[in-house]
């Protein structure tokens, strides 16, 4: 595979600027065995990826913000060597040499080397920078690691003083999605769409939900995504209450809803979509009343998804419209006012109205700048996923027991409004309606 290093070279370039002194430390995330002689499927981490674009395991990317203390190598990755016979077992390595070239790194060193390097490179750095407490192992590691430095202290070398959190500087950094990601997002969203698509018409009374769910599996792997973002929820029924219903295994029943959050994950960046449809269908009344209250809940909030508007302004716009339907399905009572004070609309719908989108499902970022809700700027993605939960209880309608409705895209901010990625997947009545049965 050959990778544009450009853009991984800049984002170190500009993490280096941000930590302006000191040594940065960031590793990929282990292997985990699932039993015997066998692995989960692996994923790298997702900082150690931004910054490398590197996918193999074993690799620990280090950064030198004053470089003039080891002969100017400011960006140093190692990694696994090359090894004939392991390769005819696990595939290829690329070892550090190609690795140096291919990625633009000032140094590559065997991975073996690690300890006696890292000694070596954090001796006379002021800071220390790495994921604090992400992994116990690395914590004891580096800890260990700087107490033999600080043990040269009559040689004349100190260790460094000031430890810090790195994912404080690229949380922020990762926050704004460039072009590249954008053009990534969007295709991982495109993707799932038309997975989305793929499921509504597959759809019938009679088949099990992990019959649907396969069928999102084959559309993503068929187009190169070959892991979903997060567990896919198919829940059919009043499973669609249970908010992170994974059981997936319940038959599907005629005159019931479906609901489906599935995304993929496309070279490292996650898409989220849930659709909520009719099993055989047709909409029945009482469930299109919730359905056309979620969807207009949902257009509201991306309405009020802008540049210059609080993070928390399309939550808030959808639970003014959610507040004010749930009064006229006589779900709550009082005026809508008196609903979001109370917040008895929690019964009906108990989360968020989105999160941020990225390399995470739930991605990394700040919601808040001290106390106030952020504002929304150019290049923040995030997803909007008003619904509506509904358990049997006495002082219920009882058309509307067990109807559990999500509808949830993935927005893009940008310079004059926003950019709804997931547009593709159907969400209007009539849309879905003529999707599944035309
Ligand atoms: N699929 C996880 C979520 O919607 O947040
Ligand atoms: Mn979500
Ligand atoms: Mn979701």
């Amino acid at each position: 595979m050959t990778i544009d290093p450009t853009i991984y070279k800049q984002r170190r370039a500009r993490l280096l600027e941000k930590m302006q002194r000191g040594i940065a430390i960031v590793p990929t995330a282990p292997e985990v065995a699932r039993n015997g002689d066998t692995h989960y499927g692996y994923r790298y981490d997702s900082n150690f990826y931004y910054l490398s674009g590197f996918i193999e395991p074993e690799a620990v990317l280090v950064l030198v913000a004053s470089p003039e203390k080891n002969g100017g190598e400011r960006a140093i990755l190692f990694c696994r060597e090359k090894n004939p016979e392991r390769e005819v077992w696990d595939g290829f390595r690329v070892g550090p040499d190609a690795a140096k070239e291919q990625y633009g790194f000032d140094a590559t060193y065997p991975i073996a080397q690690l300890d006696d390097k890292l000694s070596e490179l954090m001796g006379n750095q002021p800071v220390l920078f790495y994921p604090v407490g992400h992994d116990t192992a690395w914590d004891q590691r580096i800890l260990k690691l700087r107490g033999e430095v600080q043990a040269k202290v009559r040689s004349g070398i100190r260790a460094p003083n000031e430890i810090h959190d790195v994912r404080t500087l690229l949380n922020e950094m990762r926050l704004f999605k460039d072009e590249h990601e954008l053009s990534i997002m969007r295709r991982a969203a495109a993707i799932s769409c038309q997975a989305h698509r793929r499921a509504m018409q597959f759809t019938r009374p009679g088949q099990f939900e992990y019959q649907l769910e396969a069928e999102f599996l084959h559309e993503f792997c068929r187009h190169g995504a070959r892991h979903p973002a997060y567990p896919s929820i198919v829940a059919g029924g009043a499973n669609a209450c249970v908010l992170h219903y994974v059981g997936n295994n319940a038959r599907l029943k005629d005159g019931d809803l479906l609901l489906i959050d599935a995304g993929c994950e496309l070279d490292g960046y996650a898409s989220d979509i849930t659709r909520t449809f009719p099993v055989n269908g047709r909409f029945l009344p009482a469930q299109k009343d919730v359905y056309e209250l979620v969807l207009a809940a949902q257009t509201a909030a991306i309405a009020a998804a802008r540049p210059g508007n609080t993070w928390n302004a399309p939550h808030d716009a959808a639970l003014r419209v959610l507040a004010q339907g749930f009064i006229d399905l006589k779900l709550c009572r009082g005026s809508v006012d008196s609903v979001l004070e109370s917040e008895s609309y929690k019964r009906f719908y108990m989360h968020r109205t989105g999160h941020w989108l990225g390399m995470d499902v739930h991605d990394v970022g700040d919601y808040k700048t001290g106390d106030d809700w952020r504002k929304l700027q150019t290049g923040m993605v995030f997803t909007v996923e008003p619904g509506c939960y509904i358990r049997p209880a006495d002082d219920v309608p009882l058309a509307l027991w067990n109807i559990g409705i999500r509808i949830e895209d993935d927005v893009a901010i940008t310079e004059l409004g926003n950019e709804v990625l997931t547009d593709a997947a159907p969400k209007s009545v009539a849309d879905i309606e003529e999707l599944i049965l035309p």
